[in-house]
């Protein structure tokens, strides 16, 4: 990662950056500040490379040279903050580090002064070794952040938003911040709440995401405004969610689902162009919802592979095997996955059936396609017939295993879309250093919840695509979508309710009555009455950006300080109890009392 240094103002600390110790300063006097990043004892010698933000420079003590300097250098550890001036010389030929943009030059080192003496690390930042934990790097996160591959991710994070408001600002769009303390903005999750002093009983919560007022930004007539905005929400975590996260918001006014497209294709192109990120093909292939499902089994499909699901309930119409018959006959689905000519123990083939009960299914057939019927503990149970319509619709060749999974359409999916994935994985199958970017399109704008009732796929605010039919609610789709990479939801958006009959009759299919609606979203109904622009956005999750485009496993490898999997952090010890003084002060009573804090 290139960055670019400015000059600086010689003071009594330094005159150069130690990655900047190059051959034009070879016999000049430079004075350089950092961390010890390695000490060596050679021959009556000491070497210290020396670190800062820019890099590393080697310093070397002489007995004869170096002054005090050199009593001091025998004591420096690892960490000790040092100053240290000289002269730059170029080093010999053998002791050129062909590793370090700075190798083949050294600061011969004339004076010296130790800033600030480091205790022990609890772990090495040089040579650091993969096998530390992360509580203790979240802990000691300030060390962690030391090392060069964090370094690194967070100099990359700010190359991604800076290069996203460079865009936008070059668009039209306003950065206009949104408040913190609100009131709930429903994205899904539970909210965070903050009690308030002033109002007894009442409660900010924090944004899931600044949706609302953006929507209001746009009713004010700002017509293009984005923000790079915290987002609050209170879910389980996994490696890509965060209790707080961070989003760049977009929204827009007077346009319509390609114009959101497409300006944000652009986007997506300067910004990977700036930092290095894959090139794209505009326009990026829109996938229509319906389309992923039926063929990935999820609407964050990873489509750089083939193992695409198959519906099998037409050649098992007939079939008197009770597991098909039964989910048949109750509406269900029969679905398989060719997963092509592979070797697997009946261990492993076992192994595939604990892996589906465990992600929610009842049951998983596997099977090899032998002749034209099936090697399967299975295949007695099905008809010849049967097993050769099987082995036709899933294109499976001699020898190729299948898998089969019978149950509600939904869990049919998702479980499959995850086996998919955990084959493709297994057998290698998804090319090394492939991107694939799409979009996915034509969304459902509702869909039923195990309650009987209507949950939204996307927020209550989404536009329906034609006229919304509240007594058909499951039928209308949404002017909604999402950008997908690799199999990961990047970001998500859609055109906005602009009506505000039309969005009275979205919360009333949600279940959100006339009062209800009145008193959590009254102001917006209310704004909607005041000549809203029909307007649209998207939101992406920023720290999946950076993510993906470091490599990185967790989006907590790309926040300087992350919560761990527990949203706790580990490092200033938050959550924590408050003191009963606190809570008086806002009113509020504990119904049970707090574990005692961490020490
Ligand atoms: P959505 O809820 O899809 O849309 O969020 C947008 C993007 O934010 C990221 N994201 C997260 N990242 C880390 N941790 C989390 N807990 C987390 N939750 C979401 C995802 C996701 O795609 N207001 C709408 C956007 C809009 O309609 O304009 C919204 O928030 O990458
Ligand atoms: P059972 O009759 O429950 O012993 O199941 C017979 C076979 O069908 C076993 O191999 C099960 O793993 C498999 N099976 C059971 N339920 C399902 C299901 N819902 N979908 C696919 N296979 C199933």
């Amino acid at each position: 990662m290139s960055e670019s240094f400015p000059a600086l103002r010689p003071n009594a600390f330094r005159d150069a950056w130690c990655g900047q110790v190059l051959g034009d300063r070879v016999d000049s006097e430079v004075r350089v500040a950092g961390w010890v990043h390695r000490r060596r004892d050679h021959g009556g010698l000491v070497f210290i490379d020396l670190r800062d933000r820019t890099g590393i420079v080697q310093l070397v003590f002489h007995p004869d040279s170096s002054g005090d300097a050199f009593e001091l250098a025998h004591k420096l550890r690892a960490e000790d903050v040092l100053s240290a001036a000289g002269r730059v010389v170029r080093r010999s030929e053998e002791t050129v580090n062909a590793e370090l943009p700075t190798g083949e030059f050294e600061l011969a080192v004339a004076s010296a002064e130790l800033l600030s003496d480091a205790d022990t690390p609890p772990f090495q930042i040089e040579g650091f070794s993969g096998d530390v934990g992360e509580d203790a790097r979240l802990r000691h996160r300030y060390l962690d952040l030391r090392r060069e591959q964090m370094r690194d991710a967070l100099v990359l994070r700010h190359r991604v938003s800076a290069a996203m408001r460079d865009f936008l600002d070059g668009d039209g769009f306003l950065d206009i911040e949104t408040p913190v303390l609100t009131r709930s903005t429903p994205e899904g999750a539970r909210d965070f709440l903050v009690p308030s002093r002033l109002q007894q009983g009442s409660f900010y919560a924090l944004p899931q995401s600044p949706q609302l007022f953006k929507q209001l930004l746009m009713v004010a007539g700002f017509e293009r405004y984005y923000q790079i905005a915290r987002c609050f929400r209170d879910e389980d975590l996994r490696a890509d969610r965060q209790p707080d996260f961070t989003q760049l918001d977009i929204e827009m006014s007077f346009v319509d689902v390609d114009d959101v497209i497409a300006i944000n294709e652009r986007l997506l192109v300067h910004v990977f162009d700036r930092v290095g990120g894959p090139a794209l093909d505009l326009p990026m292939r829109r996938l229509p919802y319906d389309e992923a499902i039926a063929r990935y089994g999820t609407d964050r499909p990873d489509t750089r592979f083939g193992l695409e699901l198959v519906d099998l309930a037409d050649d098992l119409a007939q079939t008197e095997f009770k597991v098909f018959r039964s989910m048949i006959d109750s509406g269900g689905a029969v679905r398989g996955i060719n997963v092509g000519a592979r070797e697997m123990p009946r261990s492993a083939l076992d192994g595939l059936i604990s892996r589906a009960q465990e992600l929610g299914a009842k049951g998983l057939v596997w099977a090899f396609r032998e002749g034209e019927g099936w090697r399967s503990p299975t295949a007695k149970f099905l008809s010849a017939d049967e097993l050769k319509g099987l082995n036709e619709r899933l294109g499976a060749e001699e020898g190729d295993l299948l898998i089969v999974v019978a149950d509600r359409p939904k869990i049919a999916n998702a479980v499959l879309g995850q086996l998919r994935l955990e084959l493709a994985a297994e057998f290698g199958l998804i090319p090394e250093g492939s991107d694939d970017l799409l979009w996915i399109v034509d969304w459902p704008l509702l869909e039923a919840n195990d309650e009987g009732g209507w949950d939204p796929l996307h927020h209550p605010f989404t536009a329906p695509a034609a006229d919304f039919d509240p007594d058909d609610p499951g039928a209308t789709r949404a002017l909604a979508y999402d950008v997908v990479w690799n199999g990961q939801e990047m970001g998500g958006g859609s055109i906005r309710i602009s009506d505000s009959a039309v969005q009275r009759d979205v919360f009333a299919a949600l279940g959100i009555d006339e009062a209800e609606a009145e008193s959590r979203f009254g102001f917006l109904l209310e704004a909607l009455r005041y000549g809203a622009p029909p307007h649209g956005g998207i939101a992406y999750g920023l720290d999946r950006i950076v993510q993906r485009l470091a490599g990185a496993e967790s989006i907590r490898d790309v926040i300087a300080f992350p919560k761990t999997a527990s949203g706790t952090d580990a490092l200033t010890g938050a959550p924590a109890p408050i003191d009963d003084g606190q809570l008086r002060e806002v009113g509020l009573k504990l119904r049970a009392q707090p574990p005692p804090s961490r020490p």
